[in-house]
């Protein structure tokens, strides 16, 4: 059944479910590390009186880069080091309430994720995954389900303390006089890469800079959002797979 009226936030807030989220769990060697460990904390996570402080929905701030507040140096946050070649991965951070149902991921849309050589090239990124939808009613981050990614830290990155950025983007159609809705959950982890190199990543972006309200990726058509009542969820008039997630290719290595 379709429901273009019915905005999924509000559903979700009436089932007493957590409306956002953010990601400050980092997974290294399989293992979930403590929350706001080597993921940079966003300032006012939880019910901060600056609105949402858990998506990024302006393009041009630098909020952009790694979440609320998280873009400035960050001297209490750990870096993890993690083997080149190696999955690393990142989990829905526990929040209120504390209880599986707020740990899905439930935004529709991909994930993916970036690297900066830190310190000399911290503000140049470039993209090492992205993950995008398993099937035209799916995606793989699926809200309803619990599922973890872990992308691989190409083997041939030059060894060296990278900041690693992650987002998933809940792609939205633009609304009246709004050019885009579209909402960013994005969130940094350090990491210093050992391996043997020898690669050489790009191309490389900036944030912000790298995505523009009319950047292919960032909106879809209006009219192409609707909510299916029997899934509980999200769907596109095209199907998922009728999407690629903004930014530049894929560096693996
Ligand atoms: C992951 O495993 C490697 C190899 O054993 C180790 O050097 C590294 O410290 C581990 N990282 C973390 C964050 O535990
Ligand atoms: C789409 O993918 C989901 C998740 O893997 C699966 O449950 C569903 O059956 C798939 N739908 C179709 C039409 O294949
Ligand atoms: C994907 O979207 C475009 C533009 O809206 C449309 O022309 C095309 O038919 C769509 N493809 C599928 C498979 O739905």
């Amino acid at each position: 059944m379709k429901s273009s009226m019915l905005f999924p936030a509000l559903v979700l807030l009436a089932k007493g479910i957590n409306a956002y989220y953010t990601l400050g769990h980092l997974l290294v060697n399989n293992t979930e590390t403590l929350k706001w460990a080597y993921m940079r904390d966003v300032s006012g996570v939880e019910f901060s009186e600056k609105g949402n402080p858990q998506y990024v929905d302006v393009l041009t701030t630098n909020d952009v880069r790694c979440g609320r507040d998280a873009w400035r140096l960050n001297h209490e946050t750990l870096t993890a080091d993690v083997l080149a070649g190696s999955v690393i991965g990142v989990r829905k951070t526990r929040s209120h309430p504390d209880n599986a149902a707020s740990d899905w991921i439930y935004h529709i849309g991909p994930g993916q994720v970036y690297l900066a050589k830190a310190p000399a090239n911290i503000d140049d990124l470039f993209k090492i995954a992205t993950i995008g939808a398993v099937n035209d009613t799916d995606w793989y981050l699926d809200g309803l389900k619990l599922r973890d990614w872990n992308p691989t830290i190409p083997k041939s990155t030059p060894p060296g303390k990278y900041l690693l950025r992650h987002e998933q983007i809940w792609p939205r159609p633009p609304q009246e006089e709004v050019i885009q809705t579209t909402q960013f959950y994005v969130n940094c982890a350090q990491i210093n890469v050992i391996g043997e190199g020898g690669g050489t990543p790009g191309p490389t972006v900036k944030f912000p800079g790298a995505y523009a309200a009319d950047s292919p990726g960032i909106s879809i058509p209006k009219g192409s959002e609707y909510y299916d009542e029997d899934r509980k969820q999200m769907q596109w008039t095209m199907g998922f797979l009728n999407y690629t997630a903004p930014g530049p290719q894929i560096w693996s290595g």
